[in-house]
């Protein structure tokens, strides 16, 4: 008798609703986005619900329009690593992953911080690795607008070989030099629980996904639709095994929103709610802006399309600062955008509703379950790190509803099996080196914490 294969394991990250997008800070339920109890509540939700890990991401300058804030950034953004590190006191079993940059930081520092983060919370520690590519955050920086477009990737490939091995390289001396770093020292900390804590990467280009699936653990991607997703993600194993690695030694793990209802069709009335809630006028000019590279202020947003085209290139530096301008057949685009709101009657705020805050699942706490279950079975994903709209509570019914189905099916743990992050996930162990007679005791056997 054969017996059934087990089910893939969901993996799970719990985004804290920064200012991003999605964030609905304006609806009486939201609380502080940068007072740690909102950070504590999100993070035991998410441990309650046995997610995989707490995930941050990383802003270093807020966005600006003709020299005033966005209006999406006007909450603030506190730095990743003190909030991490505190909140490892406060939490036991969920790893603490954070968005930090290879553009501006530099690889001994950001290492030796890392390594700290592991030691102190006994091998939860992670590191988005990101690129930040854009001169208006870097002109907050000593290095001005720095480095080109490029260079990104090469830095960053640079920096995180460069990271890993000062993880590993305690007590020895470690000796590089290399075409951006130029390194000869001794790492400060002993190796830390995790030996290397987990890296992932975000950044969708093509040197984006060829240094991702070199060097990383993970991939946190855009969402997409089901067969966007499974491309994506048998590109980037496909490119993993390339590169001499095991496929399943790099997660997948694609941004999703959702919305609940009882019903069907209650869930798709929250949805659309929701997706009023988080397009303000304001937000819906600045997203047409990007598209029409001119200031869209004047026109109001319950009204019609902007009856004037797209300015070419190049672009007002005033009123993108800090904000990604889109790619490719951005004529094409506004064109098909025209088309829709004809025919549907569609405002401004409609068509931006309509087309940029679609949810990943919508429906019952059954269907939602189902959806990622399908997801992850059929190779789309191997998990998700979910975005709720809602600081701090935006997890709570995901969690109350949705987890114990997942659970039931299976494919979620009820309990934390590992140790470490790297464990939770399924991740193999950065082998130790032999012990040498000079070596001390054992850091992970003192830094732990108690079970
Ligand atoms: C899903 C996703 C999340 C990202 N999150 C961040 C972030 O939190 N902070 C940041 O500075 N950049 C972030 N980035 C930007 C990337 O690091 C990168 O700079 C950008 O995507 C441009 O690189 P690319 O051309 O390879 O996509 C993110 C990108 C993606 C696709």
């Amino acid at each position: 008798m054969t017996s059934e294969p087990a089910p893939r394991q969901v993996r799970l990250g719990a985004h804290f609703p920064g200012v991003n997008n999605t964030t609905v800070w304006s609806d009486p339920a939201s609380g502080s986005h940068i007072a740690f109890d909102s950070f504590v509540r999100l993070a035991q939700t998410a441990e309650r619900a046995c997610f995989d890990f707490f995930f941050l991401a990383e802003g270093l300058r807020l966005r600006e329009k003709k020299g005033r804030i966005h209006d999406l950034d006007v909450v603030g953004r506190p730095d990743t690593l003190p909030v991490l590190a505190a909140l490892s006191a406060v939490t036991e079993h969920i790893g603490l992953v954070g968005t930090m940059t290879t553009t501006f930081n530099e690889p001994e520092e950001l290492a030796r911080q890392l390594a700290s983060l592991d030691h102190l919370s006994g091998g939860r520690a992670g590191w988005n690795a990101v690129t930040s590519p854009d001169a208006f955050t870097g002109a907050n920086f000593r290095r001005g607008g720095f480095l080109a477009r490029e260079d990104r990737y090469t830095r960053a490939s640079e920096f995180v070989a460069l990271v890993r091995r000062l993880w590993t390289s305690w007590p020895d001396r470690v000796v590089h030099a290399g075409r951006h770093f130029d390194v000869d020292g001794r790492f400060a900390l002993p190796r830390s629980p995790q030996g290397q804590p987990v890296v992932l990467q975000a950044g969708d280009s093509d040197d984006g996904r060829g240094f991702g699936a070199t060097h990383a653990d993970g991939i946190f991607t855009l969402a997409r639709d089901l067969d966007g997703a499974r491309a994506f993600s048998a590109d980037l194993k496909a490119r993993a095994a390339a590169a001499g690695r095991d496929p399943d030694h790099l997660l997948i793990l694609p941004a999703a929103t959702f919305a609940l209802g009882d019903t069907a069709a209650e869930a798709e009335v929250r949805a659309a709610e929701i997706r009023r809630q988080q397009v303000s006028g304001q937000t819906a000019q600045q997203f047409l802006e990007r598209y029409w590279n001119r200031d869209l202020s004047a026109y109001d947003p319950d009204g019609p399309l902007p009856d004037v085209d797209p300015l070419p290139e190049p672009e007002d530096p005033l009123l993108f600062q800090g904000q990604v301008r889109p790619t490719g057949d951005v004529a094409g685009q506004v064109r098909q955008w025209r088309d829709l709101a004809d025919e549907k009657d569609l405002s401004l705020r409609d068509l931006v509703v309509e087309v940029s805050a679609r949810q990943t699942f919508v429906g019952t706490p059954a269907d939602v379950a189902d959806q990622i279950d399908h997801r992850v079975q059929t190779g789309a994903a191997d998990g998700f790190i979910l975005v709720p709209h809602l600081t701090p509570g935006g997890l709570d019914d995901f969690a109350t509803h949705v987890v114990p189905l997942l659970q039931a099916k299976g494919v979620l743990r009820t309990s934390y099996g590992g140790a470490t992050l790297r464990e939770n996930l399924g991740l193999p162990a950065v082998a130790p080196d032999p012990p040498s007679p000079t070596d001390p005791p054992s850091p992970s056997s003192t830094a732990r914490r108690p079970a």
